[in-house]
């Protein structure tokens, strides 16, 4: 029988606030009980992570990529929080690339393998992240809160996360099935039956963490009977209606002295709008690209991110400008030239190339240093951070690609060969009827002086240069980053 009277000196909080000591006298789970569902968290994170980056350069819809981004940058970071914790309990980090239960890996292919977009979001949203909340959080209930501190630790962490990912998806479901009756197309599939294999292969496995048996079933795959292929070419919504106009030159203007500071904003926001082709590109390299330690998953993930927020960073900015961002052609064409044409490996080499090529003044500080002359302050933070960012990639670029070569030089050189190798097809997809090129800039511009209150200026108004021009050198052309 325990103390009955027994109290911390002042009455200060037990145990460094950690539990009661009610609480801190249940055994919980033994350091195997606890190893081996840490082992099947880090799966889950694991497989999410891998759904998000290989579904978001074929998802249409801009809104979802930029939560796929998102979404997929947290998993990356819990999975690496468990391995550690899981080689810190008298285990080295070992079998965590092995599947820990086959109906687990099942329930995540099927997901993986949904042939549309709602399915997807409801095999995420609506199964996998409640059985991972539900399985961390009867760890929470079931574990020593002392003993296991630091995995309790983790645990509440990823939960916060994990929180805002089934907040998010309900939310997307239901504006998803909104659209759907508004616009009186058949009501979003609710595959009832494909939902019900779903939960069946959580029974089988019994629930992600192992305790809970369910039923004996026979598990037939449906979506995944045919394995994975991951889809390269990017897809975009309907507010993308020109995806390969090249028609209006945003460097050849941010640089030219010539031009006046203000515009020059817009410019930029267009700019950072259009690397959404940058995670549709790096999700094909980290799709593509197995086998690395999950450093290099985690490193590539955050960077993927960032490129994702630098997106939203121009839709921001578009939106401060009084400007509707769907009269600019977000073109496709980087991310679609490099899927489909160059391996993995050169495009992480365009990439670094590109990356490396900001650092000097004419990169990232001269677009700064744009947005305060121009007293933009939003901009100007905007560009602050992406510069930052910028120095961060250059660094995740050091350790996982150029890493690679004998030196440097060679890694930059190989790059700028991949990045020579890249056909852009400026008079191609003109003449085979794919875009005329419009030059879209004097409209936005005017609706840009219209929303500010500002007379066009005639000079700016009359900007009309092209990537056609600046064919021959690709490395001056169109490069996200
Ligand atoms: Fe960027
Ligand atoms: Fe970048």
């Amino acid at each position: 029988m325990s103390l009955p009277r027994y109290s911390p000196l002042h009455g200060l909080p037990a145990l460094a606030g950690l539990a009661t000591f009610a609480d801190a006298q249940q055994p919980g789970l033994s350091v195997e009980q606890c190893v081996r569902r840490l082992k099947r968290y880090h799966y889950a994170f694991k497989r999410l992570h891998g759904i998000f980056i290989a579904r978001l350069t074929a998802e249409p819809i801009y809104e979802l990529k930029m939560a796929f981004s998102l979404h997929a940058h947290y998993c990356a970071e819990h999975a690496a929080a468990l391995r550690q914790r899981v080689g810190e309990m008298r285990e080295p980090p070992l079998g965590l690339d092995a599947v820990p239960d086959a109906a687990l890996e099942i329930f995540f292919d099927e997901i993986q393998c949904a042939p549309s977009t709602p399915e997807l979001l409801l095999g995420i949203y609506e199964r996998a992240v409640p059985a991972l909340i539900a399985a961390l959080q009867r760890h929470q209930r079931e574990t020593n809160p002392l003993a296991d501190a630091p995995s309790v630790r983790l645990i509440k962490f990823a939960l916060i996360e994990l929180g805002e990912l089934a907040e998010y998806g309900a939310k997307a479901l239901t504006a998803i099935r909104a659209t759907a009756v508004q616009e009186n197309v058949a009501e979003v599939k609710s595959p009832a039956g494909w939902l019900s294999l779903l939960d069946d292969c959580l029974g089988v496995a019994a629930q992600i963490d192992g305790t809970h048996p369910g039923p004996a079933k026979t598990l037939t795959r449906q979506y995944s009977a045919q394995p994975f292929t991951f889809d390269k070419v990017p897809r975009r919504d309907a507010r993308f209606p020109d995806p390969y106009n090249m028609g209006v030159n945003a460097e050849a203007f941010l640089y030219d002295p010539a031009q006046p500071a203000e515009p020059k904003v817009l410019m930029m926001f267009y700019k950072r709008l259009r690397e959404i082709d940058v995670p549709e590109m790096m999700a094909s390299i980290i799709t593509e690209t197995p086998g690395k330690p999950w450093g290099y998953y985690r490193d590539m993930t955050r960077q993927l991110w960032d490129e994702a927020r630098h997106a939203m960073m121009g839709e921001v900015g578009f939106v401060s400008l009084g400007v509707d961002w769907t009269k600019v052609m977000v073109n496709f064409t980087w991310s679609y030239g490099l899927n489909t044409q160059l391996t993995a490996k050169e495009r992480h080499g365009v990439l670094y190339f590109i990356e490396q090529g900001l650092m000097p003044k004419t990169g990232k500080r001269f677009e700064w240093e744009t947005a305060q002359a121009a007293h933009n302050a939003l901009s100007a933070a905007f560009q602050d951070y992406d510069w930052a960012d910028e120095v961060l990639h250059a660094r995740v670029g050091r350790d996982w690609y150029v890493s690679q070569f004998e030196s440097p030089k060679d890694a930059v050189a190989w790059g700028d060969r991949a990045w020579s190798k890249v056909l852009i097809g400026w008079r191609q997809w003109k003449d085979e009827g794919l875009t005329e090129h419009r030059n879209w800039w004097p409209d936005v511009y005017r609706d840009y002086c219209a929303a500010q209150g500002v007379e066009p200026d005639e000079k700016v108004l009359a900007y009309a240069e092209t990537y056609e021009t600046t064919r021959a050198d690709l490395k001056a052309v169109s490069a996200s980053a």
